[in-house]
């Protein structure tokens, strides 16, 4: 499993306001959007591609263009969803499969209560995105579902991940094939005993969305 944690100073100036808990839900909703876009740059840089002869105005030229079958974009529900717009602006072909998954805040267990995913992945791309990864168990139990149904490169895209939280992905993921990236704007400091990410931003699904 790789970590990338984006350094850049419009990532940081905009997660800076993200986390403040003075920042209203329409200025949440807003920066989440552009701060995805910023991300999903980055972790697309991999993306699969194929060769492409095109004509310009002028003369001919080899371009690329996206590779079939495109890539699958999985936001996770209810938090993820505040993502799915900043990483179509970018990708604006990928389909788009839906996982809705909540965390329980007793036992901090993760479970599945929606899914709307192709039932065939073999050889898909897929980009994950929620903006939490916590004590990963979320994050973790998203990447068994789609690699069960044949997807075969996983990005996940947070806004903000724990330590612990990448300790314990990395090793729930231990005996899996795939290739795994988790692309971040922070790793954060810890996890506190309630499970948050400190200092994180609070509760994104609730900052987005009340
Ligand atoms: C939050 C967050 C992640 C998950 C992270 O979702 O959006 O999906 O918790 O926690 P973990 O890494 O410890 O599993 P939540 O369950 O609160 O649902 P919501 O998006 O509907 O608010």
């Amino acid at each position: 499993m790789r970590t990338h944690v984006v350094d850049h100073p419009l990532v940081a100036h905009k997660l800076t306001t993200l986390r403040d808990l003075d920042t209203d839900s329409p200025t949440f909703r807003r920066l989440t959007d552009e701060l995805v876009t910023l991300l999903a740059y980055e972790a697309t840089r991999e993306v699969r591609v194929v060769t492409s002869e095109i004509v310009t105005p002028v003369a001919p030229t080899t371009g690329v263009k996206l590779a079939s079958p495109k890539p699958l974009v999985v936001p996770i529900l209810r938090a993820g969803l505040g993502m799915l717009d900043g990483m179509m602006r970018l990708l604006p072909t990928a389909e788009v499969g839906f996982l809705g998954m909540l965390r329980n805040e007793e036992t901090l267990e993760a479970s599945t209560y929606a899914e709307r995913l192709p039932d065939d992945l073999s050889g898909r791309q897929c980009y994950v995105l929620d903006p939490m990864l916590a004590t990963g168990g979320t994050l973790a139990a998203a990447i068994h579902f789609l690699t069960a149904r044949g997807a075969d490169d996983i990005t996940a895209i947070c806004l903000l991940v724990a330590p612990e939280g990448l300790a314990n992905l990395e090793a729930a993921l231990d005996d899996l094939a795939v290739p795994v990236t988790v692309v971040t704007a922070a790793l954060d400091e810890r996890l506190n005993d309630k499970g948050y990410i400190v200092p994180g931003l609070g509760d994104a699904g609730d900052r987005l969305y009340g």
